[in-house]
């Protein structure tokens, strides 16, 4: 059975400091997730504070929100897999459709950056979604299923295991506009099935799908009782310990 994860994706928000604060008061509110995986994930300055403030139970983990696929070199302003290893991270997230859209980040680069965090050990998160023009012109399924594709290709039966996805439509990130739970649950199987495909039915049912975009501690139950959406990818709320708690409340009640 997929446990049940739930990650914060803090983006560009929060010093090192202030990092350490909104981790305390979430372990205040959140004592012992049991069932569900909590992760989260600042910024690379506040990686270090944020590890040190979290509570010691294998239920929290940290996560970066991308590396580069090298592991040193004279790449000025980059971070590597083996830096994040050494930091605590468990979880990286690439692909996100902010890197894409804003850094130039294509589908051939995020593919190396998967395989160097697997070679270091790091589990990641890749992010597959479509804009709202490809979403307008019927293109999801083509779309997510060849980000799928590409930024996995060559990974080992073994290694799929360790790979999370995010489903994100690019339309729900930040807008308040989050897809339906129909929808999403849709686009997930579309995706298992492409798994299933590709690396096996026992891949196809091993890794877990998350879905994200304007997910809310209002909207979160609404996707968690899905039994194809396996946890949330949370950017706003997650800045809000109160909200990202109760996130985490309702993905305990629906644990499976
Ligand atoms: P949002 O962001 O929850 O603010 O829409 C989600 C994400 O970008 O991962």
């Amino acid at each position: 059975m997929r446990r049940r994860l739930i990650v914060g994706n803090w983006k560009m928000h929060k010093t090192a400091t202030e990092a350490a604060v909104l981790v305390r008061r979430l372990s205040d509110l959140v004592s012992e997730p049991g069932q569900v995986e909590v992760v989260i994930a600042p910024p690379f300055t506040a990686l270090h504070a944020a590890a040190r403030a979290l509570p010691a139970s294998p239920s929290f983990a940290l996560a970066a929100q991308n590396l580069h696929w090298e592991d040193e070199g004279p790449f000025t302003g980059e971070v590597s897999a083996p830096m994040l290893k050494d930091l605590g991270c468990r979880y990286v997230i690439l692909g996100h459709s902010e890197r894409r859209q804003l850094f130039g980040e294509d589908d051939e680069g995020i593919q190396r950056k998967i395989r160097a965090s697997l070679r270091h050990g790091l589990r990641p998160i890749l992010c597959v979604g479509e804009s709202l023009s490809d979403h307008k012109k019927g293109r999801t399924e083509t779309v997510v299923t060849g980000q799928l594709r590409k930024g996995l290709d060559g990974i080992s039966k073994d290694e799929i295991r360790l790979v999370t996805i995010a489903y994100e439509p690019v339309w729900a990130i930040g807008t308040g506009q989050a897809a339906s739970p129909a929808q999403a649950g849709a686009v997930h199987e579309t995706l298992r099935g492409a798994l299933a495909k590709s690396w096996g039915a026992g891949a196809g049912e091993q890794v877990r799908i998350l879905y994200g975009g304007s997910v809310t501690a209002e909207n979160a139950g609404e996707f968690l009782a899905s039994s194809r959406i396996d946890g949330a990818l949370v950017g706003g709320a997650c800045l809000d310990p109160q909200s990202f708690a109760t996130i985490i409340a309702v993905a305990q009640k629906t644990a499976r």
